[in-house]
């Protein structure tokens, strides 16, 4: 079965429905989600998005604050665009329907969160993520030229390696001609050709046992860009958020936004002794990548198995009403955090590197953009500033849209490419190999390439990920396609990259922590 549209948008989060809205107008779009449409991380934001709103906050204040997180490893020229572009980025979406929470009088209430200097987050409660996804799902369902299509799993991007030409990663003006897409239930592959691709497929949290990621975030992205030959970078920044709810079994481990911290909550050790301060002047407010860090030492110092965030001298009301979904969580489990710390951990929150983009979202393979979470922008450098994810999606969105539109009447479909071909697979009744291979790529990257690292930890990652990959592309080979093996090949390529890249680093940076490399905290 085969589909023709001007835009292909691989992707229902915030990144790709943004995208989709605006190039909307111009031509037929179809966008593509491998879950439910609204099962997506942008769904499960809490703490809100970044941007310069009211004095005594500014432009600068902010450039500095992303800078500083990132280990200055931030491309500069990108950090100001973004920063700049903000504000209007922020009108559109309250045009979309976003509530944004406001005072009495009328102003926006800005939260603040680890690395800001100021308050600047904007947010709906705790649930800004679920506010944003809903507001951008209607917005799309009511334009005449966007067609959704959820549980569809898109497979691969097609380029001229479809037509039977050798592509290399030296192959000059690699070009896509749109995606081979698995309807699952039918177990077909249909093949759409599209002028224009938007890869916004999220991030990988789930190539660890812990995250706060939902379950579709595997990385597809990434896998599907590198397979075709595409340039990726920054892999080894992962972010760990330092406080996901300790509630052993439970998958993906539940947020304890940041916000919380930025409203006055305080790490202590499970004895109550508050220890933030003694790793950074900011306390419990200091980067992620120090707080994860902070908190990864004091539970090997101690022997337990999580640290506290206490909330209990808090105003009780205020608390509730500011943050009603942590406080019915918590609830639901018979803490109330109003009395009681509430139990934390680290867990896998975000990918910083990605399929690398320039200022307009454009990828190194023709026609072909990326923006969200699976993209590298130069933005976060070696660590993201809190809530400066949702925005980065906005603003490369609207740069990829304003491309994409000047492309798609020069760009022709390309009607020869093939159908998919399965000869020669069989159905794989084997289901417990890939669920087994799953875990035992989730505990090599929980074990040995986690918050601290070291070259012989990352050795023996990249050894034992061998094994599972030679295994795993055998069964691919003779397997009809299921979105269970699909998944597990991604994830096993994107923790490739994350290991390859954080061999070469040499160094301490950001995110990517080495006991072989040692560095003072900032
Ligand atoms: P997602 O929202 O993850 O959407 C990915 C989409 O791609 C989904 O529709 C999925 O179905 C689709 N997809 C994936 N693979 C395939 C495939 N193979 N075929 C078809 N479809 C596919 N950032 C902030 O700035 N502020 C916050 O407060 C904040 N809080 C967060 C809280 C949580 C719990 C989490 C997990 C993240 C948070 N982040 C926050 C990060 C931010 O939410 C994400 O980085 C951002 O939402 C990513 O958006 P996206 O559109 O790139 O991807
Ligand atoms: C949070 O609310 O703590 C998450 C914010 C983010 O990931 O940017």
């Amino acid at each position: 079965m085969r589909k023709k549209v001007d835009f292909l948008v691989l992707g229902s989060g915030i990144a790709g429905l943004s995208y989709a809205l605006k190039v909307a107008d111009y031509g037929k779009v179809l966008v593509i989600a491998k879950g439910k449409l609204d099962e997506t991380a942008t769904r499960y934001a809490q703490g809100g998005i970044a941007a310069v709103t009211y004095n005594p906050d500014n432009f600068e204040k902010h450039i500095r604050d992303t800078i500083d997180a990132g280990d200055k490893l931030s491309d500069d020229d990108i950090v100001k665009m973004t920063i700049y572009e903000a504000p209007e980025r922020i009108r559109e979406l309250v045009h979309w329907g976003v509530r944004f929470d406001r005072n009495t009088d009328g102003l926006y209430e800005l939260g603040r969160e680890g690395g800001h200097s100021e308050k600047r987050v904007l947010h709906h409660k705790d649930r800004t993520g679920f506010e944003i996804q809903q507001a951008l799902l209607n917005a799309s369902r009511m334009h005449p030229n966007i067609e959704v299509a959820e549980g569809h799993f898109s497979v691969d991007i097609i380029t001229q390696h479809h037509l039977g030409m050798k592509v290399t990663r030296r192959t000059p003006e690699v070009t896509c001609y749109g995606a081979y897409i698995l309807n699952p239930e039918q177990r077909k592959v249909y093949t759409v050709l599209a002028r224009c691709t938007m890869l916004a497929t999220g991030g990988a949290g789930n190539i660890y046992s812990s995250t706060t990621n939902p379950l579709i975030n595997t990385g597809d992205g990434v896998a599907m860009l590198y397979r075709a030959k595409g340039a990726v970078e920054k892999m080894e920044f992962v972010q760990f958020h330092p406080t996901s709810l300790y509630n052993p079994g439970e998958t993906p481990s539940f947020l304890i936004t940041e916000a919380l911290r930025g409203f006055g909550a305080i790490l202590r050790s499970k004895k109550g002794e508050a220890f933030m301060e003694n790793y950074d002047k900011r306390g419990s407010l200091a980067p992620r990548d120090i707080v994860a860090r902070a908190i990864d030492n004091e539970m090997k110092i101690s022997g337990d198995d999580h640290v506290c965030l206490d909330c209990t001298h808090l105003n009780k009301n205020e608390l509730i009403n500011h943050f009603p979904g942590i406080y019915a969580k918590c609830m639901s489990i018979n803490i109330d955090i109003t009395k009681e710390m509430i139990p934390v951990v680290p867990a896998a929150h975000y990918m910083v590197g990605g399929i690398r983009v320039d200022e307009y979202a454009r990828t190194s393979i023709q026609n072909l953009f990326a923006s969200g979470e699976t993209a590298s922008t130069g933005l976060h450098g070696a660590n993201r500033l809190a809530s400066n994810s949702l925005l980065e999606s906005l603003v490369f969105s609207h740069r990829a849209s304003l491309k994409a539109i000047e492309k798609v009447r020069k760009v022709k479909l390309k009607e020869e490419i093939p159908d998919w071909d399965d000869k020669g697979t069989t159905l794989n009744e084997e289901m417990v190999l890939i669920t087994q291979s799953t875990k035992e790529l989730q505990s090599i990257m929980s074990n040995y390439v986690g918050i601290v690292r070291s070259d012989l930890r990352l050795k023996r990652a990249f050894d034992r990920l061998r094994i599972i990959y030679n295994e795993t592309e055998d069964l691919y080979e003779k397997s009809v396609l299921s979105v269970e093996i699909c998944e597990l090949r991604n994830m096993i390529n994107v923790a490739y990259l994350v290991i390859k890249m954080a061999m070469q680093r040499k160094e301490s940076r950001g995110l990517h922590y080495s006991i072989d490399y040692p560095k003072e905290n900032r």
